[in-house]
């Protein structure tokens, strides 16, 4: 079985249907999940819930859509210095006042985390286990610096076994790595990625007996259009140019999560 993983949509409707035609034009695809943070710093929440919702994409919620749901007084979100921390809260506040009701209840909605047995689940394994942040919490930034204990203690959580799969986001940045035989796979970021390429990422694992693939995917998008929509919005202009410069700004935007 071959699945695409999308994850830290954060509302960008134009990265996402670049992300989705791409993925469509890929039939070796047999299913696609999303790893959450479908909201927050883009002017389209509602439109990309529809989306995901109308391709009946599954998915688990990230901290800024469980924050959303629930009203939290913050997104979960980390941020370095005062002016990140302002628009960290400037994207918050617009996301909680322009999301519809249906929206905020999809969102609360969504589960912390999915099993998927790619063989079935009448054989032990095995698995592809879907997350946001990591299997703790959500707002516990899984960076490719952690060290390797850390990733099996963190697979550890989940009753990780050598050739198992567990994928998420949050970090924005995209990663691989194998411990144990554990696969360990951070997916990047759709709508707003933060390692100096704005293009679109996602990721293509390939869990067969015995044989495990990761691909990265990196699509091309109108970044000028996500761009422009950030600008006619009340959301600080500082988003348009994250956007363009793939988070990479002389001076800090605002931080993820
Ligand atoms: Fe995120």
């Amino acid at each position: 079985m071959r699945y695409a993983l999308i994850s830290d949509i954060h509302a960008n409707l134009p990265a996402l249907e670049a992300v989705l035609a791409h993925i469509d034009g890929r039939p070796d695809v047999d299913a696609t999940y999303h790893l959450g943070d479908l909201v927050g710093y883009a002017p389209w929440p509602d439109e990309v819930v529809s989306l995901l919702r109308e391709r009946a994409i599954p998915g688990v919620a990230g901290n800024y859509d469980s924050t959303t749901a629930t009203d939290y007084k913050h997104c979960g979100c980390k941020y370095e210095d005062a002016r990140q921390e302002e628009l960290s809260h400037l994207s918050y506040e617009w996301t909680r006042a322009h999301v519809s009701a249906d929206t905020k209840r999809f969102l609360g909605s969504l589960p912390f985390r999915i099993d998927v047995r790619p063989l079935g689940g009448h054989v032990a394994g095995p698995r592809l286990i879907l997350l946001h942040g990591n299997p703790v919490l959500n707002t516990v930034y899984w960076t490719e610096d952690r060290s390797d204990k850390f990733c099996l203690q963190m697979a550890e959580s989940v009753s990780g076994k050598a050739g198992d799969l567990i994928a998420f986001g949050h970090t924005h940045k995209p990663w691989q790595r194998e411990v144990e035989g554990i696969h360990f796979v951070n997916t990047g970021s759709v709508g707003r990625p933060k390692d100096g390429d704005p293009r679109a990422g996602y990721a293509v694992v390939t869990l067969a007996d015995g044989s495990t693939a990761v691909e990265f995917a990196r699509v091309a998008y109108d970044v000028e259009r996500a761009m422009e929509g950030v600008r006619a919005s009340e959301l600080p202009d500082d988003f348009a140019e994250y956007l363009r410069t793939g988070g990479k700004l002389p001076e800090s935007a605002g931080q993820e999560a």
